[in-house]
């Protein structure tokens, strides 16, 4: 059985996908030329755009990675996010760190990491996500990324990287389900992103 029976619609391609990373590889090179930067990915979503990103940008830097974690119930996060790992980069002064999301949504898994980093002393904190669903913000957040590849609707995404039940992160475009995917799997346990 083919995971693209379950798709609906294709939002952004193999090749679009391609050329969002590129785009923010070579501004993120432009941008923190001569600085000392530390890219976090947030795991697991972010993965693979986290992959093709490194590989546009041109300038040295390191990478790390964290989880973070929220309970969903099929399609909705609840709101409440734990950061279950610690970067292997103990102590983050003097480093430009910037975070790697997949998908930007109600932006509470993104204030608590930059919270935490900020807090943690990083000479700088700026995010770069690659979907941003501004309509979903929640009113209490105040971060806002640097870097979007894309602003989407409010609809649910699955694909490169971005899952549904942990499922369709192996797609290598981004897109929607049919609604009867959704319909018949609804479920009610903690998820890494
Ligand atoms: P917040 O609400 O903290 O959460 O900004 C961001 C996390 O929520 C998940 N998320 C999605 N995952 N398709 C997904 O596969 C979506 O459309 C979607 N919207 C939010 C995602 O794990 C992200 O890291
Ligand atoms: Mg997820």
């Amino acid at each position: 059985m083919s995971m693209l029976q379950d798709i609906q619609e294709v939002f952004y391609s193999q090749e679009d996908l391609a050329q969002i990373a590129n785009r923010l590889g070579h501004q993120i090179s432009h941008d923190y030329k001569d600085r000392n930067l530390l890219i976090v990915s947030v795991l697991k979503g972010s993965v693979i755009f986290m992959a093709d990103l490194m590989r546009s940008i041109t300038i040295p830097c390191k990478i790390d990675f964290i989880t973070a974690s929220s309970y969903h119930a099929g399609t909705e996060s609840s709101g409440k996010v734990s950061v279950t790992d610690e970067l292997s980069v103990k102590d983050v002064h003097g480093y430009d760190i910037l975070i790697v999301e997949d998908i930007l949504d109600t932006g509470r898994t993104l204030q608590k990491l930059s919270d935490i980093f900020n807090k943690k002393g990083a000479a700088s904190v700026k995010i770069c996500t690659l979907l941003d669903k501004p309509e979903r913000r929640d009113p209490s957040v105040r971060i806002k990324p640097t870097y979007v590849g894309a602003e989407v609707r409010n609809e649910f995404v699955v694909g490169y990287g971005l899952d549904f039940d942990q499922k369709y992160r192996n797609l290598p475009f981004i897109g929607i389900l049919k609604p009867e995917v959704y319909n018949t799997e609804t479920q009610n346990e903690e998820e890494s992103h």
